[in-house]
Order: structure tokens, then C-alpha cells, then sequence
């Protein structure tokens, strides 16, 4: 039967980052090393940090690249693995929150070169983590705060890599919504219908459970009500936009996710087409095929606001289109004879299995059609 654990302390609301010393304190000896990763300089001028130094060693790296690979994984281990800390504060979207947390799972063993790691990972033999993070978003969509994996993509080989481990969760999550405002809107509306996919597919997914399904639930009612405003620029739609990312992650941190997010993959890989932007076009026709197998489907009908799949298909183009993100593969240069290829990519493991109807090539390229124009 399926169940539902999560053990990482959440910390919700505006000024939450202050809390952020007194929960190292509960982690890190005194004067021990603490290392902040984020995406540029700017957080760590932030005050919860600059005052970290007083208690702690404190050392900051900077991480800004997308969808991070196992080569700039292995990059930054290198440049950090001999300071060892006993805890990484990740500031970021989720690409810094995938690199920090795959870190603590390699830091205090020798490791030699991005092969070794891609071996590591794909085996899953790193074993216990010997550090612990606290993952602060400054995006409100990934959810990766409160999931134990970590998305590393590996271009070489043409996949996508998870560092995972029931281990590895963190030891808290700090959403402070005053962080995510000053998000360009275009990221703002594809991370959070990212967000409302993870919670979609936790909803439908056969690894759901029934706290699961109520978390899943009021994190699309969250998201989809108030993504008007946050297109509008109306102030609070941040807070809510966090929340909901937050529940979602919850949500899907016990089920995964489902067969949106294995066809989008090759999506981003091969096109570039953002994560949150790839999944959103796929939710509609994906809930389409499954919505026979949708337990209680009228409640998410419901928390969606729509009367059909059809109907969630229109909002999600207007929602895109409003936000000046393209809304179709041929708007994102997808080679129409390559759809095929993308299909045959799109069967990923522990996703599309995942999804409560059977998914095949010819089902996916279907969908890949009908999402064309
Ligand atoms: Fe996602």
C-alpha cells in the first residue's frame, strides 16, 4: 500500500529566512563550516547570511547554469569537496537546489573524475550523506525544497541522471515568499505551472496516496486560482504561488511524477523549451488519456477551474501566451519530422510507468502531434 513520509521541517512566510541561523545551530557545531551555494552574489549579501560568519565558518560559491550536468557537478565537488562542510544552504531555483543536494550526498568520499560520478549515481552507491542542507527558493515551482532527488542531466549519453536517496531530504526548507519577487514574469509563469503539473500528476499518479491526493488538490487549487494575478502583477501573488509550489512538492514527493514530465525531457534537452513551459503544454492531452483512470477526476476538474481536459488545454495556451511564452513545438522550432525520435526518448523510468494508463511510442507522439500547432 502506498504511504506517505516527508520529514523535512518547513519554515512559510515573509522574513522566514531569518529563522535560518538558529536552524543551523541545530545542525553545525560551533564554528563549524557551512557552505551557501546561490545563483549569484546578491543572496549572500542578504542579512540571515552575511551575520552567518559571526557563529560559523562560512564560505559562499556561486552556481548559475540551467539544468546543471555531471561534468558541473563534478566542477563544483572538486572546488569544494576539501573544505567538507557539515552543512550547504542552497539559494536558488532548483538547479542550485539539485546541485547542493547531490553535493551532500558526495562530500567525505574520494571521487576522481565525472565518470566515477555518473557510475555513483546510476548505481546509486554513494551511500549515507555525511552533510546536511537547508534549501531556500528563490523560484516558486521545482519544489525540490522537500523531494529527496536531484535532476542531473547527462548530454553526453542523452539522458537525464537522479541523484536520489530517503537520506538525503533536507533538513528543513525556508520559503520566504519576499525572495521570488523579483522574478521575471515569464519564469514566474513557468515555474509555477511546473508546480501545478507536479501536483496534477501526483494527483493521477499511481504511486498517490490519500494524503498525497489532499495535498496534490490544494496545491492546484492554490496555483490555478491566483496565477491570473500573478500575471496581472497583482503583490500577493507570490505568497500564494510559493505555498502552492511548496504543497506541490510535498504532494510529489511521495508519488513522483508521471508521464508530462518523461515526454518532456527530450523537450528541454533536445529544444531548450524551459521545464515548466515543456510539461505545461503536455498536461492537457496527457490528462485527456488518463481522465477515465482519474480517481474522484471531478475534484481536480474543480481545483482547476475548467469543465474539461479540453477547456484546461485553452487555459493553459491562454495562461502561456498572456506571460509571451510560446505555446506550441512549432513555435519552439521542434523539427516536425523528428517527432517520432522525440517520442521514442520520451519513456522515461519511474515516469511513464508511473502514469495511471499505459504509455506508448505511438501514444506519445500523438500527443507530441496534437501540441504541434
Ligand atoms: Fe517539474
Amino acid at each position: 500500500m502506498n504511504s506517505f513520509y516527508n520529514p523535512v521541517q518547513v519554515v512559510c512566510g515573509n522574513g522566514a529566512i531569518t529563522e535560518i541561523p538558529s536552524l543551523l545551530n541545530n545542525i553545525v557545531s560551533a564554528g563549524g563550516k557551512v557552505l551557501l551555494i546561490t545563483w549569484n552574489e546578491a543572496a549572500a549579501q542578504l542579512e540571515a547570511f552575511a551575520k552567518l560568519s559571526d557563529n560559523f565558518e562560512f564560505r559562499t560559491v556561486c552556481f548559475n547554469e540551467s539544468n546543471p550536468t555531471v561534468e558541473q557537478l563534478f566542477e563544483l565537488y572538486s572546488q569544494t569537496a576539501d573544505y567538507l562542510p557539515e552543512a550547504v544552504i542552497a539559494v536558488g531555483g532548483g538547479s542550485v537546489m539539485d546541485v547542493a543536494k547531490s553535493l551532500c550526498c558526495f562530500y567525505g568520499k574520494e571521487i576522481q573524475t565525472p565518470d566515477e560520478m555518473r557510475r555513483m549515481i546510476s548505481e546509486k552507491s554513494f551511500g549515507a550523506p555525511q552533510t546536511k542542507w537547508i534549501g531556500v527558493p528563490t523560484t516558486s515551482g521545482t519544489g525540490s525544497e522537500v523531494t529527496c532527488w536531484a535532476t542531473i542531466w547527462d548530454p553526453t549519453q542523452n539522458v537525464k541522471r537522479s541523484v536520489e536517496s530517503r537520506e538525503n531530504f533536507a533538513y528543513a526548507a525556508v520559503i520566504d515568499p519576499n525572495l521570488t519577487n523579483g522574478m521575471p514574469l515569464k519564469l514566474a509563469v513557468s515555474s509555477a505551472l511546473d508546480a501545478a503539473a507536479h501536483a496534477m500528476e501526483s494527483y493521477w499518479a499511481n504511486g498517490s496516496n490519500v494524503v498525497s491526493k489532499a495535498l496534490a488538490l490544494g496545491a492546484v487549487k492554490t496555483i490555478m486560482s491566483h496565477i491570473d494575478s500573478l500575471i496581472g502583477g497583482i503583490d500577493n501573488a507570490h505568497e500564494y504561488m510559493a505555498q502552492g509550489s511548496m504543497i506541490a512538492g510535498l504532494a510529489f514527493s511521495a508519488t513522483r511524477t508521471t508521464a508530462c514530465h518523461s515526454i518532456s525531457y527530450p523537450l528541454t534537452m533536445h529544444y531548450n523549451i524551459p521545464h515548466g513551459t515543456a510539461v505545461a503544454m503536455l498536461l492537457a492531452p496527457v490528462m485527456e488519456i488518463n481522465s477515465s483512470c482519474i480517481a474522484e477526476y471531478g475534484a481536480l476538474l474543480e481545483a482547476l477551474g475548467v469543465g474539461s481536459a479540453a477547456e484546461l488545454g485553452e487555459k493553459i495556451r491562454c495562461i502561456l501566451n498572456r506571460a509571451g511564452i510560446p505555446s506550441t513545438l512549432e513555435e519552439w522550432n521542434v523539427d516536425y519530422n523528428k517527432i517520432p525520435g522525440l517520442a521514442s526518448l520520451g519513456i522515461t523510468k519511474g515516469r511513464a510507468d508511473n502514469n495511471p494508463v499505459n504509455i506508448t511510442k505511438e501514444t506519445i507522439e500523438g500527443i507530441l502531434y496534437s501540441i504541434y500547432r
